[in-house]
């Protein structure tokens, strides 16, 4: 089984969180159980990484296992072997493939030719392990009958939170500028499970009474020429406290690295209702139960 969109996994949400969350209280009672014993998984990262990098070679040593690190420049991937014929032979090898790409396809492709999981590490599409394991914090704050709001990009983080909400029945109302909206397909998707998701061009109507607010960068990786025009357009978008006194003394979320002035003030990020921090450590948690669940 790969776990290339978040909808891959949409009926093993509540033994994910199950999972992690026995994985959690384990690891701060310092009990780590060798479920993934000479198993190995394969890292392969074609854009920078601190959380899911780390994370990902902590879980898979915590388990008993073994992850290597790939940058494509150091692989045959870079002089032009075919994805087929990697994922055809790393799965001779390892027993999982975590990969972190710009285009989404090549992610299909590399899961179609394996014969070992794959799991999406982040795309220009979108970052699963990112929302799964941020719907696992939301739940253990507030639980599902939260309102969130998204506001900034409709980017990645944006499309696996749609789609995130739509499979737990979340409230989630999004606001983006106009042509930076999420991904159309995938709002289309979202709908089939949930009415619950409604998309806004203005930050203030995608506030309104919110009980947790999340955001990400306005420039995603590999977007760095566009950064002039980004930080125009975005500027009304910014998560600061004015915006919210729009909402309802919100949570605030943010899946970093964060661009701390631009889509969000130091005050905000660093406040008390921050669990930004909280969401990168539980990464941890949630991978190592993706890891049992998939390799
Ligand atoms: N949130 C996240 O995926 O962070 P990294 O880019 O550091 O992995
Ligand atoms: N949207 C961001 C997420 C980083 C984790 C990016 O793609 O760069």
């Amino acid at each position: 089984m790969n776990l290339i969109s978040i909808v891959d996994v949409k009926d093993k949400l509540d033994n994910i969180f199950e999972l992690s969350a026995k994985l959690k209280n384990e690891a701060k009672r310092g009990i780590f159980n060798p479920e993934l014993k000479n198993k190995t998984l394969a890292m392969i990262f074609e854009k920078a990484s601190t959380r899911t990098r780390v994370s990902f070679e902590v879980a898979m040593t915590q388990l008993g296992g073994h992850a290597i690190y790939l940058a494509p420049r150091d692989t045959q991937l870079q002089r032009g072997e075919s994805i087929k014929d990697t994922a055809i032979t790393l799965s001779k090898y390892v027993d999982g493939i975590m990969i972190r790409a710009y285009r989404h396809e090549n992610v299909l492709e590399l899961g179609k030719y394996s014969t070992v999981p794959v799991i999406n590490g982040l795309t220009d599409l979108e970052h699963p392990c990112q929302v799964i394991s941020d719907l696992f914090t939301i739940k253990e704050h507030k639980g599902f009958d939260a309102r969130l709001a998204y506001v900034g990009d409709g980017n990645n983080v944006c499309n696996s939170l749609i789609l995130g909400c739509a499979m737990t029945g979340m409230t989630l109302s999004v606001g983006c500028p106009e042509g930076y909206t999420p991904d159309k397909k995938i709002v289309e998707t979202a709908a089939e499970f949930s009415d619950k998701i409604t998309i806004h061009n203005n930050a203030v109507d995608a506030v309104k009474a919110a009980d947790i607010v999340y955001t990400d960068v306005w420039i995603s990786m590999g977007q760095d020429a566009e950064k002039e025009k980004r930080i125009e357009v975005f500027k009304e978008f910014q998560v600061n406290s004015t915006l919210l006194e729009n909402a309802n003394n919100p949570l605030i979320m943010h899946c970093l690295p964060a661009k701390r002035g631009f889509e969000i003030t130091d005050e905000i990020l660093d406040s008390e209702n921050s669990i930004v921090f909280e969401q990168a450590e539980n990464r941890l948690y949630v991978q190592k139960a993706l890891l049992c669940m998939l390799l």
